[in-house]
């Protein structure tokens, strides 16, 4: 794989398991990102960030679904081979979506490979303790690193009692942390901390070897992750309270695409700028052509069939 040059000039290696754990062991923060789609990891290859995730909250994000349950392999493979097309510097991670992993050590394996055999990903993410601790070792021993994620897991919210923080009371917090040390000894390479208070995560972090990457979990982790579309300002309606805004992408996409509609209804797009020029001398033989009598003219709305148009001759 070749390097990824950044916005500033500076040219960068890409980012392997190797430099994630020199990262960790030097106290230097991991920025990761989600993406879902070619534009997004092209601008996330050039700002530079470390890790990847084509997170299953594309699900929301990018399908239009109302959480993340619905979305599947076939999904999620189709937008981890546009994000991979995109990238070459940072470390990229496939989520196993809800139901791609829970019901055997096979299916756990199977999944995995998709993801990283048909998109390219270097690595992939599972959710929650329990049983997918087995499977994260299951995919580990067949030869595909894992990124664990406790605390909220937003594939079993429900169970959960809905998308709210986790580990605000010591039965919680005593939970998510047994979760990730689980993950830890089953030889995660990172884990992602969700929606926990920062005093709780202070203390799993501190018990883990691998770097633990905190959404809504304070200062403490070893590096962040935000939904690209929460912090670029696409999504609009209720984000986490762990959400910064960085932009506000859909504001100006609505105001580019406003604009566009109102200069087609008053015809000043396209402007001369935006068209074709011809040579005068090849319109004389087309305007006899077209005033030929025996030209057959026929229109699309006056044909009861569409699309039988005779060729011209
Ligand atoms: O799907 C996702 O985007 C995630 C991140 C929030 C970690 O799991």
């Amino acid at each position: 794989m070749s390097s990824g040059i950044r916005k500033d000039g500076e040219e960068r290696r890409p980012v392997t398991l190797t430099r994630l754990a020199e990262m960790h062991e030097a106290g230097e923060p991991i920025a990761m990102i989600t993406a879902y789609d070619f534009p997004s990891a092209e601008v996330i290859e050039e700002a530079g960030a470390d890790i990847v995730l084509v997170g299953d909250s594309a699900a929301n994000c990018v399908l239009g679904y109302d959480s993340t349950v619905p979305v599947g392999m076939d999904e999620m493979t189709m937008l981890a081979k546009a994000v991979r097309r995109g990238l070459k510097t940072p470390f990229l991670v496939g989520d196993l979506p809800f139901g791609s992993y829970e019901g055997s050590n096979e299916l756990a394996i199977a999944s995995a490979q998709r993801l990283v055999k048909e998109a390219g990903c270097d690595a992939v993410k599972l959710e929650g303790g329990g049983t997918s601790v087995e499977r994260a070792r299951a995919i580990i021993d067949a030869g595909i690193p894992v990124m664990g994620h406790v605390g909220l897991t937003p594939q079993t919210a429900t169970a959960l009692g809905g998308m709210k923080a986790q580990g605000r009371t010591a039965q919680q917090a005593i939970r998510v942390a047994e979760d990730a040390v689980a993950l830890d000894q089953a030889g995660c390479f990172a884990i992602v901390i969700e929606a926990v208070p920062e005093a709780v995560a202070e203390m799993i972090v501190a018990k883990l070897d691998a770097p633990t990457i905190g959404i809504g979990a304070g200062n403490a982790t070893a590096g962040q992750v935000l939904v690209l579309h929460d912090l670029v300002g696409i999504n609009h309606g209720h984000v986490a309270k762990f959400v910064k805004r960085y932009s506000d992408v859909r504001s100006e996409m609505l105001r580019g695409v406003e604009a566009y509609i109102d200069e087609v209804r008053s015809r000043s797009f396209p402007a001369p700028e935006h068209v074709y020029a011809v040579d005068p001398s090849e319109l004389e033989p087309l305007r006899q052509r077209l005033n030929r009598e025996d030209l057959e003219h026929h229109s699309y709305f006056e044909s009861n069939s569409g699309w039988d148009w005779e060729p011209l001759s």
